[in-house]
């Protein structure tokens, strides 16, 4: 079999308790994995398409500048797992160079991965494709059947960005335990630079984003019989230089009150929702974070403009 699926997709209860959990908290948030569900995950592929967007051409031309050299770090073979894989876009770029023994797209919108994993498959019709729905941040099981060795990690997009330092050296954690001690990962993290140029990537002129992070309230009231006016809430992206991240936030245009079923919750005029964040590295900081996490950089690749990085990190 080329294509199987697994589906470990966390309980609707837990998105219920996290809601609940993050919105009663002093400064209110919604943890950022959640933006991903079908239509979330249609709009971010949108967004890596808008020109304010650099991350998404930035980390594909790095990669395909660099792919004999990228390959010949990793070497043939492999059993390559993409935490967080969306539209298996980048994947693509590696999978006839590297020829792995099979591919895991691990992700947690469910009919999308569904979706995309089977457009791969039958694209690369010598591809063994074993596609996981699961929250990467929790209880995740590899099918017992794949291989134990040479596993390499492939993690692009900037996705462990969103997590706090201390947050991501527990992510890279995990993927180092997942890939074990003679694997590998192929990482891609977005770097620090002009404030200007950051803030309009994540404020596109078509409006993408905004409905990206609108898309929560919409999810929140169809899945768990709210009724937030989503228009009632206005997007709001900027990047915070000293902590050296985007935040992004719905804020409240006025005192309300809204139902999460049973549950009241009151906004002030002003007041936000965190809804992501988005950290910014420097290669030392970032490789400072690998090691902490265990890992130690093989290779650093980036773009002529400094803007993105790709590393290849082993266990040290
Ligand atoms: C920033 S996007 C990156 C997508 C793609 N890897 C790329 O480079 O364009 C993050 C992806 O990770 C998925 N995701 C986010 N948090 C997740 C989690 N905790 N567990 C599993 N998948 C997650 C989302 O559904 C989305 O596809």
């Amino acid at each position: 079999m080329r294509y199987q699926f697994f589906d470990q997709h966390p309980e609707a209860a837990d998105f219920r308790v996290d809601v609940i959990e993050g919105l009663s908290a002093a400064e209110p948030y919604i943890l950022p994995k959640y933006f991903y569900d079908e239509e979330g995950s249609r709009l971010f592929e949108k967004i890596c398409n808008t020109k304010e967007y650099y991350p998404t051409r930035t980390e594909v031309g790095i990669i395909r500048n660099n792919i004999d050299d990228i390959v010949a770090t990793l070497g043939k073979d492999c059993l390559l797992i993409e935490p967080g894989s969306g539209d298996s876009y980048k994947v693509r770029l590696l999978l006839d160079a590297l020829r792995p023994i099979a591919y895991l797209p691990i992700d947690i919108s469910k009919h999308y991965l569904q979706n995309e994993a089977k457009k791969l498959a039958a694209e690369f019709t010598w591809l063994n494709v074993h596609a996981i729905c699961a929250d990467f941040t929790g209880k995740l099981e590899l099918p017992d059947h794949v291989s134990t060795i040479n596993r390499v990690a492939f993690f692009p997009g900037s996705t462990i960005g969103n997590f706090s330092p201390s947050q991501a050296v527990s992510v890279l954690e995990e993927i180092r335990a997942m890939v074990g001690g003679e694997g590998g990962l192929l990482i891609g993290v977005d770097l620090r630079k002009d404030t200007n140029v950051l803030d309009a990537a994540y404020n596109d002129q078509a409006g993408y984003t905004e409905r990206f992070n609108k898309n929560l309230l919409v999810r929140i009231n169809r899945e768990l019989a709210a009724d937030f006016n989503v228009t009632e809430f206005q997007h709001y992206a900027f990047y915070n230089e000293k902590e050296h991240r985007i935040e992004m936030h719905l804020v409240s245009q006025e005192d309300q009150r809204v139902l999460i079923g049973d549950k009241v919750f009151l906004f002030k005029k002003e007041q936000s929702i965190l809804t992501e964040y988005s950290h910014k590295y420097s290669v030392e900081s970032f490789h400072q974070i690998a090691s902490q996490a265990g890992f130690e950089n093989v290779k650093t690749w980036v773009d002529k403009d400094q803007l993105f990085s790709v590393h290849y990190l082993v266990s040290n």
